[in-house]
Parts: structure tokens; C-alpha cells; sequence
């Protein structure tokens, strides 16, 4: 039988997640039952979300239990199939544990053409992010054109897609970021109007000036501070899209800032979080079918940082909350993997 290395989480953190909170164990690949698929993991991938998962206490998702394997979504290639929709080779993407190797349900999976789309798009522009993106900036968000779109994170995963989305549908774009490299690459690379590295010492002067014309929408991926000073240049009728609040999942004490409700009252705002899992699933390949058009047409551009060896899960995990990704952080878990000429 062969061997399958998992990443567990042995310990839950106080605050920030450390690496010993996570260990390599080696198990035997389990058998299939009917229905069931073996997935050879080729791409993982690691989400802030997941730092509730690892936290024990309820959030969005169930907590993972301790000395079993993490999971999460990834994409790999069906080794035995003991479902009549699958066979060997195929590639598909689900929930996949962190290891080499998973047993899943075959009606979890979804089945991509890898001579169309590559692995890591199906992760990226493809993926949740993507989706989070989509609909939280349009069903949401409504944005119009000339409005002015500040968004937090946005050289994450899902700023990234939300701010070329807004630019796609005519919308002035600010982008707020940690480092200059990243906000050269919003303005350069993904065309924003304008981004700002929110460590730089005079960021909130950057940002008054950058939303002269107030702020429209703002797509938060991160609260604290950053949303403080951009909810305080709303314009009447914004739209406030909540969709993370990276800067406080590692606090042990509740975030106390300025309390900025008053500015919603005089500017008529509305203020909406979501999970996307929970209000937006049914709508998925309605996004993916938009999101794969305007990948072809090169109105949306993919962006990937990739990590090497499935040993660096928690590592990679752990990069999330110190910035070092630039768009979607992925784990490359089978080196051999060389991916297929594909258009997308
Ligand atoms: N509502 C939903 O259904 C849903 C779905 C997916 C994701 N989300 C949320 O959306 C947000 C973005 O997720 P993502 O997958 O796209 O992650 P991501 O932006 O690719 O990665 C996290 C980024 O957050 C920034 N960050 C970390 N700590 C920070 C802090 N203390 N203050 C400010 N920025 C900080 C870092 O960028 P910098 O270098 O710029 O600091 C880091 O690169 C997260 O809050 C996530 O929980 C929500």
C-alpha cells in the first residue's frame, strides 16, 4: 500500500500561527469505497479563512480537528476512480487534504479540460477568490462607471480580481497595499489609477489626495485601521462591500477603533458583508463562464505566487499574514507536474 505524507495541525495558536502548530505525519493511502476517487494533490492551496479553521472556535467553517489533515481547495489528477464519472487522468479540483494524496466523495469534484485551463488558474481567477471577487464587487458593490473603487488587500488574491474588474466596467480604481513593489505592480501590470503602500509613512495624505473625488465603493479585505481612514471620505450612497478582516484574525483582545457609523448616516451608506460559499455557490459557473471570457479576452490578467513541497504548507499559510504573497498563494505539491500547453 502506498504512503500518503498529510500536514496536521497538532496545536491551536494564541495569535499568530507558528510553524509548530503543524506537523508532517506519513499514513498508508486508505482504500475506496463505491463513489469514492483517489486525487493526487498537484496544487494546493492556502486562504486567510483558514485561520479560523485552525482556531477551534466556530466561524465560517468547522474547525480542523486536531492530528488529522488540514484541507482546503486544490487541484489534482484522479489516480483510481471508483465512480463512473471519473477515470484515471482526469484533472479536477475540490476540497482536498493537505497530502499527497485524498479520498473524496466523486459528486464533490469538479472536472477541468487542462488543455484549456491551467491547474493554478482553476485556483486563481477561477477559484474562490475569484468568485468572492465577482460577486461581492458586482452584486454587491453595483458599481458604475467614473465611480471611485478603494480596496484593501489588493494585491491579494481577491483585490486583485475585484480591481480589474472594477476597471473592466469604467470605474476609477485605488488599490491599498503593503509593500511598493506590489502597489507598482497594481498601477503597472494591472492598470489601477492609483495604489498606495499603507506601511509608507504619509499612506492616509497618499489616499486624500488619490480620493479627491470621494469614495464610491470600498471593497474591505482587511477593517482596522485602513478602513477607519477610508470610510471617512465616503461619498452619499456608497457601497461598503465587508468581505475580510484580515488585520484582526490574529488578535487575542477585540479591535477597538474609531466607531465611524456616523459616517454612514450622513452619507446614506450601506454596509454589506457576505460569505461567498454561503450566498453565492449556486452562482458559481455563472462567474467562472464571465471570468474565463474575460481571461481569454486579456481584460483580466492571472497572478500566482507558488510555493515548492508540500512540507511548506504551514509555511505558506503563515505568508498570508506577513504580505510575501503577490496574488493567489498556492503550494506545488507534486514537482513532476509539468502542466499542459493550455489557452487559459
Ligand atoms: N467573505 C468571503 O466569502 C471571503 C472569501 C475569500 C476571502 N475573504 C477574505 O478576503 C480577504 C483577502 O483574502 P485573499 O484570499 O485574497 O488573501 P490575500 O489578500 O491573497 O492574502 C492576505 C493579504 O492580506 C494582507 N494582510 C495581512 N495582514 C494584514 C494586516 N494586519 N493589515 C493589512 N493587510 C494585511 C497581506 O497583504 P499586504 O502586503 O497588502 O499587507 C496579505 O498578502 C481576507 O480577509 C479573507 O478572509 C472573504
Amino acid at each position: 500500500m502506498q504512503t500518503n505524507r498529510q500536514i496536521h495541525l497538532v496545536t491551536r495558536p494564541k495569535g499568530m500561527p507558528v510553524l509548530d502548530n503543524f506537523k508532517l505525519h506519513v499514513a498508508q493511502v486508505p482504500q475506496l469505497k463505491d463513489g469514492e476517487v483517489l486525487v493526487r494533490s498537484i496544487y494546493l492551496s492556502v486562504d486567510p479563512y483558514m485561520r479560523g479553521r485552525i482556531g477551534g472556535r466556530p466561524s465560517s467553517h468547522p474547525p480542523f480537528p486536531l492530528n488529522q489533515p488540514a484541507n482546503g481547495d486544490g487541484a489534482g489528477e484522479v489516480i483510481l476512480s471508483k465512480h463512473p464519472d471519473f477515470q484515471p487522468g482526469d484533472m479536477v479540483c475540490g476540497y482536498l487534504e493537505w497530502a499527497d494524496y485524498s479520498v473524496l466523495c466523486g459528486s464533490s469534484l469538479l472536472k477541468f479540460d487542462a488543455q484549456t485551463v491551467s491547474a493554478t488558474t482553476m485556483l486563481s481567477v477561477l477559484g474562490m477568490p475569484a468568485m468572492t471577487a465577482y460577486f461581492g464587487l458586482l452584486d454587491i458593490g453595483k458599481p458604475e462607471a467614473q465611480e471611485t473603487v478603494v480596496i484593501s488587500g489588493a494585491a491579494g488574491a481577491v483585490g486583485m480580481i475585484v480591481g480589474q474588474i472594477a476597471k473592466i466596467k469604467g470605474c476609477r480604481v485605488i488599490g491599498i497595499a503593503g509593500s511598493d513593489a506590489k502597489v507598482d505592480y497594481l498601477v503597472k501590470d494591472l492598470g489601477f489609477d492609483e495604489a498606495i503602500n499603507y506601511k509608507n509613512a504619509n499612506w492616509i495624505g497618499e489616499l486624500e489626495i488619490a480620493s479627491s473625488q470621494g469614495v464610491d465603493i470600498y471593497f474591505d479585505n482587511v477593517g482596522g485601521n485602513i478602513s477607519d481612514e477610508v470610510m471617512k471620505r465616503i461619498n452619499r450612497h456608497a457601497r461598503i462591500v465587508l468581505c475580510g478582516q484580515i488585520s484582526s484574525y490574529n488578535l487575542e483582545q477585540p479591535d477597538i477603533g474609531p466607531r465611524n457609523f456616523r459616517h454612514l448616516i450622513v452619507k446614506s451608506a450601506m454596509v454589506r458583508g457576505f460569505l461567498v460559499l454561503a450566498d453565492y455557490k449556486e452562482r458559481f459557473p455563472e462567474g467562472r463562464q464571465q471570468l474565463q471570457e474575460w481571461l481569454k479576452q486579456g481584460k483580466i490578467k492571472p497572478c500566482e505566487t507558488i510555493m515548492q513541497g508540500l512540507e511548506n504548507m504551514p509555511k505558506a499559510f503563515l505568508s498570508l499574514f506577513s504580505g510575501n504573497n503577490l496574488g493567489k498563494q498556492l503550494v506545488k505539491v507534486e514537482p513532476s507536474y509539468a502542466g499542459r500547453a493550455c489557452l487559459i
